[in-house]
């Protein structure tokens, strides 16, 4: 199961993994751009299967739809890749009082992986696989006073503290998985030319189009998602951050136990909310 595939590393990621016969379940926002993928990939690779969710991240109700879409199934989840990201210029708080990037790349998905923890346990080796970013670093430690970014926010710190969340969460469900066959890792996909903040405002576009040229591709930017879901290399690998496919050392910011651990228990609280 792939999140946002219909644009960047996850539509990249999606016809990898088309390629090698995977069978598809993949979770999007918007039903047209969701259609024009199924289209794209079973037009490109013939009787594969692909099955589509619907579902916003920042929408706990939606997310537990689309779980239960996929459960209702009654198969193992071999892979669930998190791959669907947003960053804002400005601050957005959702209907459930959530601040976008942090309901979105982390909440979202916690609550997804949490709820299929089971399909992933019924896999002969289920791996949860995290895109996450060097962007962790633009911040020292998770706020748990002001999840909601009421003082500071600021987009790279704002969107860099989700990219903390998703690692710690990774370190957090490593431990929990721990004496099952289910593993979890995060990875930094590089600096990858798609539409992430392709949404803000018109200055915020100005300045991807002047760093586009030094950008890989969403191909190149798939590789290191591609590799942590198939390669038997990393079978018994958990809990670890990656970057061109190799294990990449973090900060302690990444690395904080205590952490990870009270993550993991708010994040419970506020998708249960
Ligand atoms: N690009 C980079 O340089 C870079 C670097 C480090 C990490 N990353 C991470 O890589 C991941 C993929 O980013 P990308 O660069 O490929 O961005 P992208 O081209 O903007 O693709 C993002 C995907 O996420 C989906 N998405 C966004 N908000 C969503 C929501 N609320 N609910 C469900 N799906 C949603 C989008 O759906 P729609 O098609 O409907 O918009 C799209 O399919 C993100 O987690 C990002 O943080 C990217």
């Amino acid at each position: 199961m792939i999140t946002g595939p219909t644009e960047g590393i996850g539509r990249a990621t999606a016809f990898a993994l088309a390629e090698r016969r995977a069978r598809l379940h993949l979770l999007c926002r918007n039903p047209r751009k969701a259609t024009a993928l199924r289209d794209a990939l079973l037009s490109r690779y013939g009787d594969i299967s692909v099955e589509l969710y619907l579902a916003d991240l920042g929408d706990f109700g939606e997310v537990r739809g689309a779980a239960s879409a996929f459960i209702d199934r009654n198969e193992p989840l071999d892979v669930l890749i998190n791959n669907a990201g947003v960053i804002n210029t400005r601050r957005i708080l959702l209907d459930n009082g959530q601040e976008q990037m942090f309901a979105v790349n982390h909440l979202g998905h916690f609550l997804l992986t949490t709820l299929l923890l089971d399909q992933l346990k019924q896999a002969e080796q289920g791996r949860v696989v995290v895109v996450a970013s060097e962007a962790y670093r633009f911040c020292r430690g998770i706020r748990f006073d002001d999840l909601q970014w009421h003082k500071g926010f600021s987009a790279f710190p704002t969107y860099g503290h989700s990219k903390l969340a998703n690692i710690l969460f990774v370190r957090e469900l490593a431990e929990r998985m721990q004496g099952t066959r289910v593993t979890a890792n995060a990875l930094h996909p590089g600096g990858v030319r798609s539409q992430l903040g392709a949404q803000n405002a018109w200055w915020a576009g100005r300045i991807l189009v002047l760093v586009k040229p030094f950008l890989r591709t969403a191909a190149r930017g798939a590789e290191t998602s591609v590799y942590l879901a198939t390669s038997d290399e990393v079978t018994m690998t958990n809990g670890e951050y990656f970057y061109d496919c190799k294990p990449k050392k973090t900060k302690p910011s990444a690395r904080d136990r205590e952490q990870a651990r009270r993550l993991w228990e708010l994040s419970e609280r506020l998708v249960a909310a």
